[in-house]
């Protein structure tokens, strides 16, 4: 497996991606966490970061570990980093080096370069520049304005790139990846989903033995992949609960719950939704409702949980993005925008040991898992849904008419995209409902009714995203349909704001 060192660059998660890509394990730690276990890697990685080595509070960390005894790649920052303290010099750059770049020079008979031409793009990010190279360095590329944009040092597995391989821009990242880890550092390229399962199974077999483990389902990826995984590896021991917070899509609870059942999950399915909605009455202000669901989730997990004897484990159905620790560029925790609620934030007086059989994923290689065990491809296509539901789609307060014609105006939306084939071509789409009273009219009559807003994002993690342009003839249909069939609904917009500075959810 590889060590990937984070340094707080904004690309390092792509990093992982890309070495995951070529079927090889990695895992991100910050620079700054002890490492006991380096020997454990076959190949380390040093990512880039916003800061300059020259800076005062630049990471420094202590590499005698790592150089010379484990092939080491260093990119951007890394390679800045290396020269630094290695003898060499780095300086402010006076031309610009960010953007597109082609490699003028490459040496001949580098294996670090094998399968790549001279004139390969590659796309840099930084403001210092190499100066000189390190003590021992030997030249190995460059482009027209940058000299020093790699180099390997004599005598060891260490190569260092100016440029970023991970993105998508440089054309031959991956093959730069590829050569490093694979015929450099002689990685066996043997993970793939179906390695992953029967090494998680076999795990999970050993760390639960005969104990017994409750597992909250929520419909979407995350939850069901844990199930299944669970399930192949424990059988009738994995207890799943699916709550009905009264704030799921229209019939989603029923049908989820179904699907469920067809999969040979243990599943008990709890209507709660009077509960929700009581503890929702008179609450407008959008953190407090996510706290008011997050707490009623709670209360009914726990009392739900309870009723099973002798459990002992949640199961739940964290992802890497989640656990990732990666070093912020203010050193500080960045701030709370929404406080998020789902089946992870359960509180410790369950006195429950954890486990999390995806927490080394990212979602498409848990969506690739999925199939690997069979499961529904509609299911693993969904669109993200968030925990607290219709409630953050609500704006205001929360009442059983208003989730209803959501419900209702939500249906008829994403049965259109299906209907279009669009609902592949979104991340994610949902309507809003705003508490706006408009003024139409409808035959003669005059009406005073509500005004919902549809949106539909284009993303990879949800971090940011872009509406997406739904074709006219699309959004005219939907708009009448909505009107027409949605009793209480005289208006519809479509919201065209990105994130940042908007957010995916409107509460
Ligand atoms: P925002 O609104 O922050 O949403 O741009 C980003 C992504 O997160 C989802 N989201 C949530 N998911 N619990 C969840 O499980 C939550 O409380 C929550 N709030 C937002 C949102 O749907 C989008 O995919």
């Amino acid at each position: 497996k590889v060590l990937i060192l984070d340094f707080g660059s904004q690309y390092t998660q792509l990093i992982a991606r890309r070495v995951r890509e070529l079927n090889i394990y990695c895992e991100i730690h910050p620079y700054n966490k002890k490492l006991s276990n380096v020997t454990e890697y076959n190949a380390v990685i040093l990512s880039g970061s916003p800061f300059s080595v020259r800076g005062e509070d630049a990471p420094h960390p202590d590499l005698s570990q790592i150089r010379g005894k484990k092939p080491m790649l260093a990119v951007c920052y890394g390679a800045q980093y290396l020269a630094h303290f290695s003898g060499g010099e780095v300086a402010p750059s006076n031309t610009r080096e960010y953007g597109r770049a082609n490699l003028s020079f490459i040496k001949n008979d580098e294996p670090f370069f094998d399968n790549i031409n001279a004139g390969s793009q590659v796309w840099m990010s930084h403001s210092d520049t190499i100066k000189h190279l390190p003590t021992n360095a030997v030249l190995i590329a460059s482009t027209n304005d940058v000299t020093n944009a790699a180099y390997r040092i004599e005598g060891e597995e260490t190569y260092a790139i100016q440029f970023h391989p991970e993105v998508y821009h440089t054309t031959d990242g991956k093959q730069l990846l590829e050569n490093f880890l694979v015929h450099i550092a002689g990685i066996r390229q043997d993970w793939t989903p179906q390695s992953f399962v029967e090494e998680t199974v076999e795990d999970l077999q050993k760390k639960l033995g005969n104990d017994k483990v409750v597992l909250g389902l929520s419909g979407g990826v995350d939850s069901s992949v844990a199930a299944v995984l669970l399930h192949k590896a424990i059988g009738k021991n994995l207890y799943c609960i699916f709550v009905n917070n009264g704030l799921l899509r229209k019939n989603e609870f029923e049908s989820v719950l179904k699907q469920y059942e067809g999969m040979g999950l243990n599943v008990k399915g709890v209507d709660a939704s009077k509960r929700f909605l009581d503890a929702l009455a008179g609450i407008d202000d959008p953190e407090k409702k996510r706290k008011a669901i997050g707490n009623a989730f709670i209360e009914v997990f726990d009392d739900e949980a309870h009723q099973i004897d002798n459990v002992t484990w949640l199961a739940q159905g964290t992802i890497y993005p989640d656990v990732i620790e990666s070093v912020s560029a203010t050193g500080g925790p960045s701030a709370t925008i929404k406080s998020h609620h789902n089946v992870g934030g359960l509180p410790d007086f369950m006195k429950l040991k954890i486990v999390e059989p995806l927490k080394a994923l990212f979602k498409d290689e848990v969506r690739r898992v999925g199939a690997t065990l069979g499961i529904n491809p509609l299911l693993l296509g969904r669109h993200p849904f968030p925990g607290p539901g219709l409630a953050i789609r609500i704006l205001g307060d929360i009442t059983a008419e208003k989730v209803r014609i959501l419900q209702e105006v939500d249906a008829i939306f994403i049965n259109g995209l299906r209907e279009w084939g669009l609902y592949d071509k979104v991340w994610q789409a949902g309507a809003i409902l705003l508490p706006v009273n408009s003024v139409g009219v409808m035959g003669d009559e005059r009406t005073y009714e509500k005004c919902v807003a549809l949106r539909a994002v284009e993303s990879t993690d949800g971090m940011t995203a872009d509406w997406v342009n739904l074709p006219y003839e699309f959004l005219q249909k939907t708009s009448n349909d909505i009107i027409n069939k949605v009793k209480g609904v005289n208006r519809v917009v479509y919201d065209i704001s990105s994130k940042p500075p908007a957010t995916i959810e409107w509460e």
